[in-house]
C-alpha cells in the first residue's frame, strides 16, 4: 500500500512506521508525510530516512476547506491509499474524510471513548484510572473518535506523571500503529458499523487485544 502519513511534531510514531518499512516488516511504501508545522522533528526524521514529505499550513489558506482540499490533492498526487494520523493535532472534516473514505487511522493515547482529544494522558492521571491506553482507530467525523481496530491496556502507576504515563503509553503505540496498517495492507480488517474484526487475530489477550502478531 501507499502510505500517507500526517504529522505535527515530534514524529516517533511515523518513526515506528520508518523502522517497520525498513527493516521489512511492513511491506508498505511511505509515500508522503505531510507536516502542518514547520522545523518539527517528524521532519528531520523524513530527511534523515530520505521519506518524502511536504509542509502544508493552515494559515497559507484562506478556509479550512481549502486547506483540507490541499493535502488531499497532495495525497491523491502520490497515489496513498491509506492515510495514518501519527500524532497530527487537528480534526479534519468532511472535505478530507470523504476523500479517504474509511481509509483514514489515527493513533490516540487512551483507550477511547475515554479520554479524548488533547492531553489524554494528563487526563488519565488527574482522573485516577488504575488503567489506560492507546487505540488505532479509523476516523469518523468527531475527533478521536471512529471504529477501533486494536487497543493497548497500560497500567497507571501511583506517583505517575503527565510525562511518566505518556513514556509508558508511547512504547505500546510504537507496537500498535504499524501492526494495524499492516493488518489493514493484507486485507484482514473488516468493518461491521462500529465493530472491527481483525480476520484470523487472536482476541482475549492482555495488553493487546486483538493481540500482536509482528511487533
Ligand atoms: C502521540 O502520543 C499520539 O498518540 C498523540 O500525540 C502524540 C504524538 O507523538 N495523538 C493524539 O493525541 C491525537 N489526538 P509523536 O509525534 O511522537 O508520534
Amino acid at each position: 500500500m501507499n502510505l500517507g502519513i500526517l504529522v505535527s511534531g515530534r514524529g516517533s510514531n511515523l518513526q515506528a512506521i520508518i523502522d517497520a518499512v525498513r527493516f521489512g516488516k511492513l511491506k508498505d511504501r511511505i509515500s508522503l508525510v505531510i507536516s502542518d508545522r514547520e522545523g518539527v522533528q517528524a521532519i528531520e526524521r523524513c530527511k534523515r530516512h530520505a521519506v518524502p514529505y511536504k509542509v502544508i499550513k493552515r494559515r497559507d489558506y484562506a478556509s479550512k476547506e481549502d486547506f483540507e482540499r490541499a493535502m488531499v490533492s497532495a495525497l491523491k498526487a502520490e497515489g496513498v491509499e491509506l492515510v495514518v494520523l501519527a500524532g497530527f493535532m487537528r480534526v479534519l472534516t468532511k472535505t478530507f474524510l470523504s476523500a479517504f473514505p474509511m481509509k483514514v487511522i489515527n493513533i490516540h493515547p487512551s483507550l477511547i471513548p475515554a479520554f479524548q482529544g488533547l492531553r489524554a494522558q494528563k487526563q488519565a492521571v488527574e482522573y485516577g484510572v488504575l488503567y489506560s491506553g492507546c487505540t488505532v482507530h479509523f476516523v469518523a467525523e468527531e475527533v478521536d473518535n471512529g471504529p477501533v481496530i486494536i487497543q493497548a491496556c497500560v497500567p497507571v502507576i501511583p506517583g505517575d506523571t503527565e510525562e511518566s504515563l505518556s513514556e509508558r503509553i508511547l512504547r505500546y503505540e510504537h507496537r500498535i500503529l504499524p501492526q494495524a496498517i499492516k493488518w489493514i495492507s493484507e486485507g484482514r480488517v473488516k468493518v461491521y458499523g462500529r465493530k472491527v474484526i481483525v480476520e484470523g487475530a487472536r482476541y482475549g489477550q492482555l495488553p493487546f487485544n486483538p493481540d500482536l502478531e509482528d511487533f
